[in-house]
């Protein structure tokens, strides 16, 4: 690039979509304040933040003449995609046949995790992980690691170099699981203290204290994570709650003097904002009133609750009810990393339950209700002047049948809705980190 060039600035040209709040059920983007869709825009970035966003026609004649511009006629521009629940130790072993949670962790999930206490291995997964979501159009992900310090390290590391913002932690888990995985109450507190140290903050990488759920943590365990959090005030808490019926009624078991099995994670002081808890899917409307108040988030995950035939997650319920909801593939629970084909699924999730989910909303929660969840909607989930610039560009003639269906469509709803209920990594021809190319589709179908 030619140095004399106006410092690290650049424009991109394309029709552009974001969100600037919950834009509910309707399906007429120009009647509501929530959905800014500009066709023909500019989104202008400046050292890896964006600076301005409007009309191609209008801010074009305003950008200094060697500004470099980035056109993608009849593309759409998207924030990038926030997967708020993941694994991504399990990318070996996504689409494992046949069990339903308990068993499908004995038989598939803990022999693939015993890997990664080889920095090696885990980094090359990392690696291929890393590179899937972008393919996908993600560029933020809360991301479980093993009960290895190694693994977290070198998802960190790739992370890094990749410059992306990412939030992942080491998995605590010291019983009712095999020997080879188990820590102790003191271990997970040491090691999760010194990655904490070594990462929290480092660029755009953040920490979460990860007990696996509350199954294989003992109490004192749980409270070990509880000093973690009080100690470390801005780090995250990831877990899983309420995913599994068979899962419920075990956690009933081991800690009978709790109120629900959310209430076992409240009384160790692991809910408060920053804690994001997959599933959510068998709550009562106290946990739900709990979830509330404490700012806690649920990960919805549709793919993996039908996958491993776990449950219906009520979206519009808990929207209503004021719970943050993020979007989770929990790859390899879910069997596809991709964003667009986890609000498919969520689409259909909600039609089982004889509720609604339009295209605006199933892109609200893979983008800024994503970052809401994981309260990082001061840096990402929209265009916003002063946000980082993390961006998809969508194809409508990603694939043969989303182009041809795309001729059929009269309004953005409807031209939005089949693209996300017919795509995945092909309907992605670039994402963007900070403004620079992080993944480019190597060939695609024109316009
Ligand atoms: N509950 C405890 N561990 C896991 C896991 O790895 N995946 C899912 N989906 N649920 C869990
Ligand atoms: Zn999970």
């Amino acid at each position: 690039m030619n140095s004399t060039k106006t410092a690290g600035m650049k424009a991109f040209r394309a029709d552009i979509l974001h969100l600037l709040g919950d834009p509910g059920a309707t399906l007429d983007h120009e009647t509501s304040e929530q959905i800014e869709y500009i066709e023909d825009g500019l989104l202008v970035i400046k050292a890896g933040l964006v600076t301005e966003l409007g009309a191609a026609k209008t801010l074009l004649k305003t950008l200094p003449a060697d500004c470099e511009v980035i056109e993608y006629p009849n593309q759409l521009i998207i924030p990038g995609m926030i997967d708020t629940h993941v694994h991504y130790p399990q990318s070996d072993m996504i689409a494992s046949y046949g069990e339903q949670l308990l068993t499908w962790l004995e038989t598939y999930t803990f022999p693939t995790e015993s890997q990664f206490s080889d920095p090696a291995h885990a980094k090359d997964v990392a690696g291929f992980f890393l590179d899937e979501l972008l393919r996908n159009g993600t560029t933020t992900a809360l991301v479980f690691g093993t009960v290895h310090p190694e693994s977290v390290d070198a998802f960190f590391e790739e992370a890094q170099q990749r410059n992306l913002r990412m939030i992942a932690g080491k998995v605590l888990m010291d019983r009712n699981c095999p020997d080879y995985l188990q820590d102790t109450p003191e271990s997970a507190y040491a090691d999760s203290k010194a990655l904490i140290e070594k990462w929290h903050g480092k660029d755009r990488l953040l920490y979460a204290v990860t007990p696996r759920f509350a199954p294989t943590s003992t109490n004192e365990q749980l409270a070990k994570a509880g000093q973690l959090l009080e100690e470390f005030p801005d780090v995250y808490l990831h877990t899983h709650v309420a995913e599994n019926k068979d899962e419920v009624a075990w956690v009933r078991e081991l800690f009978p003097e709790s109120r629900s099995y959310l209430d076992v994670y409240h009384e160790y002081k692991l809910l408060r904002s920053r804690s994001v808890l997959a599933h959510c899917i068998h709550l009562d409307d106290e946990d739900k009133q709990c979830m509330v108040e404490t700012g806690a988030a649920a990960a919805f995950c549709p793919t993996s609750n039908l996958f491993m035939g776990s449950g219906l997650f009520d979206y519009v319920g808990m929207n209503q009810h004021g719970v943050r909801v993020g979007l989770g593939t929990d790859v390899g629970g879910g069997n596809s990393f991709s964003l667009l084909e986890t609000g498919s699924e969520a689409y259909k999730v909600t039609q089982m339950l004889g509720k609604k989910l339009s295209a605006f909303q199933q892109l609200y929660l893979a983008t800024l209700s994503g970052a809401k969840a994981l309260y990082l909607d001061g840096k990402i989930g929209n265009f916003e002047v002063g946000k980082e610039a993390d961006f998809a560009v969508l194809n409508f003639a990603g694939t043969p049948l989303i182009k041809r269906r795309a001729k059929h469509c009269n309004d953005l709803h409807e031209k939005l809705f089949s693209l996300m209920m017919l795509g995945d990594d092909r309907a992605i021809s670039a994402t963007y980190v900070l403004g620079e190319i992080a993944h480019c589709k190597s060939s695609y179908g024109g316009n």
